[in-house]
């Protein structure tokens, strides 16, 4: 039998969705559309404001020929996320008794949990603390940790006393999290001893302490560093008489072992500065369990984080407390068409987007209970994912692209060693999906019976934009299907015209939905120049998008100069910049390259200095730079000889020549603009002998 193009919604997921049918999503979307004000107006009555949000219900300018970009969503109005999502829930909703997380660690049997009244103590304790070292509202604060419920307690801590968080994803490096703390001058950075990651051992305070450093040394010196003891919690580590079988895999103070085993398990020394460094449990002994929440308004900063952008620079991106808030939720709740009963899984760090979004603020304004899960999907063993969602009774799994080709390599017998049987929807985001992923994870982890749901969203869109929703759309493997209420999506051609029906070009959105960033943190021209100024009127994604003539979204990828790396967003001119750090490297072109698993990778030409090299471990040196200057998401898979490349007469380099050039394809298109055609078949040549 041959594959359906089309997956209409299943009937049992139907009979009790929110959203039951295609008719319902599109009145609902019609009102979304023609009436905002009041369709939003009645989501934001869901929500506790001191002050309720009034007319005009928001405001905006997407035009630069008419004035600065500005978009606000009821300015004004006052209220607190934190109470929002902790205090309503505990208070007013009383389910203070439910499970906000389950915690898993990266060792099977390190787990935990925590319900809402527990969370909303921890996190009015720390708020305290927070208070009592003088944070005050609108100050940032960098907070650089593993995946565990500690992080998610800053967060909202800083939430609650309307500080700006400004979370760094922990696999970045010194040098990335000195930027970030350079560019929002965040006065306070908050970490943690270590972490495990499979069975390697990161010494987080130790990566830290260099970015630390880093920052002094550009005259911004931290006075404060909250440090919390994750790896060296007590119940972690033996003390080295353990004689089970097979071996304990926990941390080891007194460890036995060869010279490995002991550089994975020992328990890191973590270095200590008195004067700046102060530990988590030792500030939050003494300090209260009740916190007033500081007010805000709708319109305060409630976190910059940090995406990549096409000049190389990472931008940081602003969202603000209330449209944020209402977006979050409400999609959580359509998308993954929460019910009371659900237990949600997003396997994102909250250091993305996606954690920030789907773990952290959507699920708790819902009164979710979620798995925050710290360690690595084929980890210890590969059947890890499907042995967490039987553990738990998992509902509502979301992941990424690149998770599911990984666990496609080994086959169908290790998701089959687990019913999965409380499964009902499946998500995916961060990168298009490739229709084969897709219908593996229809067919063999959802067996048939949950719907996908493939959600195109961005850092700068605060939530899903393009989505089915799970009991409405009948679904296309590859497709994000339609856009969610409120959004407007068009389809542009080079010139700016707007296409109808079916249609390829740049994907853009024609109004804004409360999420939608709001600016550049301390470059409010540089969020104009990204976002607006190509066409004005419009917000521009910077990806290409198709429309099939049943009216589905297809995303085709990046327009722009980045890359999506295991659903990561990279700047191809951030890796080259690192890689002309290097003194052998006098110019470097890095462009995107398919790969089976992490979708794209890079793959880099460098163009030595006269005298120089190109050896083995020339580019052991420049990977080793990447992951240095970036961090190892970064590291490129592929690094060619280019004694020249290709650019064009006014001297831009022609990418899309070297994209053909690394995957050996010699219909290379239009050359007429290239100076020096020689140069092309040099790097053809080359191409053998390139190292990866
Ligand atoms: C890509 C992640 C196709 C896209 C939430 C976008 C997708 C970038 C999808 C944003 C999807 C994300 N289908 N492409 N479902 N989801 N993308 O800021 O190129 O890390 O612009 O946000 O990822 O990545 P970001």
């Amino acid at each position: 039998m041959s594959t359906p193009d089309v997956f209409p919604p299943a009937a049992e997921v139907a009979a009790s969705a929110h959203i039951s049918s295609f008719q319902k999503y599109e009145e609902m979307y019609g009102r979304s559309v023609r009436e905002p004000s009041e369709f939003w107006g009645e989501i934001a009555n869901d929500f506790y404001w001191r002050v309720p949000p009034a007319q005009p219900f928001f405001k905006y300018n997407f035009d630069v020929t008419k004035g600065k970009i500005y978009i606000e969503w009821m300015k004004g109005a006052v209220t607190n996320i934190c109470y929002n999502v902790l205090d309503r829930n505990v208070n007013d909703k009383k389910q203070g008794d439910k499970v906000a997380f389950y915690w898993e660690g990266n060792e099977p049997g390190d787990a935990t949990s925590i319900t809402y009244a527990e969370l909303l103590k921890k996190v009015c304790q720390f708020a305290n603390v927070l208070r009592s070292q003088g944070v005050k509202k609108g100050d940032r604060v960098s907070i650089y940790m593993p995946m565990v419920i500690e992080l998610v307690v800053a967060m909202l801590a800083c939430a609650r006393i309307g500080a700006v968080h400004s979370i760094v994803f922990a696999g970045f490096s010194a040098e990335s999290l000195c930027d970030r703390i350079l560019d929002s001058h965040c006065s306070l950075l908050i970490t943690a001893d270590g972490f495990l990651r499979g069975d390697k051992l990161i010494n987080l305070k130790q990566i830290a302490d260099e970015a630390l450093k880093k920052c002094s040394e550009k005259n911004y010196p931290l006075k404060k560093c909250m440090v919390l003891k994750h790896l060296g919690r007590d119940d972690l580590i033996c003390d080295g008489t353990s004689k089970s079988s097979p071996p304990c895999k926990r941390l080891c103070q007194n460890i036995q072992g060869n010279k490995q085993d002991k550089a994975k398990r020992a328990v890191p020394q973590t270095t200590w500065n008195p004067s700046v460094d102060l530990w988590w449990h030792e500030l939050v002994k003494n300090a209260s369990t009740e916190c007033e929440p500081e007010w805000c308004d709708a319109e305060d900063q409630l976190f910059i984080l940090y995406t990549s952008g096409s000049t190389g620079k990472p931008k940081g991106v602003v969202h603000t407390v209330g449209g944020y808030m209402i977006f979050t939720a409400t999609t959580f709740k359509y998308v993954f068409d929460y019910h009371h009963d659900d237990i949600y899984w997003c396997t994102a760090d909250i250091g993305w987007i996606t954690g920030h979004s789907y773990l952290a603020y959507g699920p708790l304004a819902n009164g979710a209970t979620s798995v925050l899960f710290e360690g690595l999907p084929i980890y210890p063993d590969i059947s890890r994912m499907w042995q967490i969602i039987d553990k738990y009774s998992v509902s509502k799994f979301y992941t990424a692209p690149t998770a599911i080709r990984l666990l496609m390599k080994y086959g169908e017998e290790p998701v089959k060693r687990y019913s999965r049987k409380s499964l009902k929807i499946l998500g995916t985001v961060g990168e298009p999906i490739n229709p084969e992923a897709w219908l593996w994870y229809y067919n063999v982890v959802g067996e048939k019976r949950c719907p996908i749901v493939d959600t195109f969203w961005q850092t700068e869109t605060g939530g899903h934009v393009l989505t089915p929703l799970p009991g409405a759309t009948a679904t296309k493997p590859g497709s994000a299907t339609f856009p969610f209420f409120g959004v407007v999506p068009a389809i542009l051609n080079e010139s700016g015209e707007e296409l109808e029906g079916e249609a390829e070009g740049y994907l853009v959105f024609k109004q804004p939905w409360p999420a939608l960033m709001r600016t550049v943190y301390g470059n409010h021209e540089r969020f104009e120049t990204t976002y607006f100024k190509k066409f004005p009127g419009y917000y521009v994604t910077g990806d290409g998008c198709r429309r099939d003539k049943d009216g589905y979204y297809w995303i085709t990828g990046r327009i722009d100069d980045m890359l999506n790396v295991s659903g990561h967003l990279l700047s191809t001119a951030e890796v080259e910049s690192a890689l002309v750090e290097h003194s052998s490297v006098a110019e470097a072109a890095a462009v995107s390259h398919p790969h089976p698993v992490k979708g794209e990778c890079l793959y880099c030409f460098v163009t030595l200095r006269d005298g120089h090299e190109f050896t083995s471990s020339l580019t052991d040196q420049l990977k080793k730079l990447v992951r240095e200057k970036i961090g190892p998401i970064a590291t490129p898979d592929y690094i060619q000889n280019a004694p020249g490349l290709p650019k064009t007469r006014s001297g831009k380099i022609m990418r899309r020549v070297l994209r053909k050039i690394a995957k050996n394809d010699r219909e290379l298109g239009d050359t007429s603009t290239l100076a020096d055609t020689t140069v092309i078949n040099q790097l053809f040549e080359n191409r053998c002998k390139t190292i990866h």
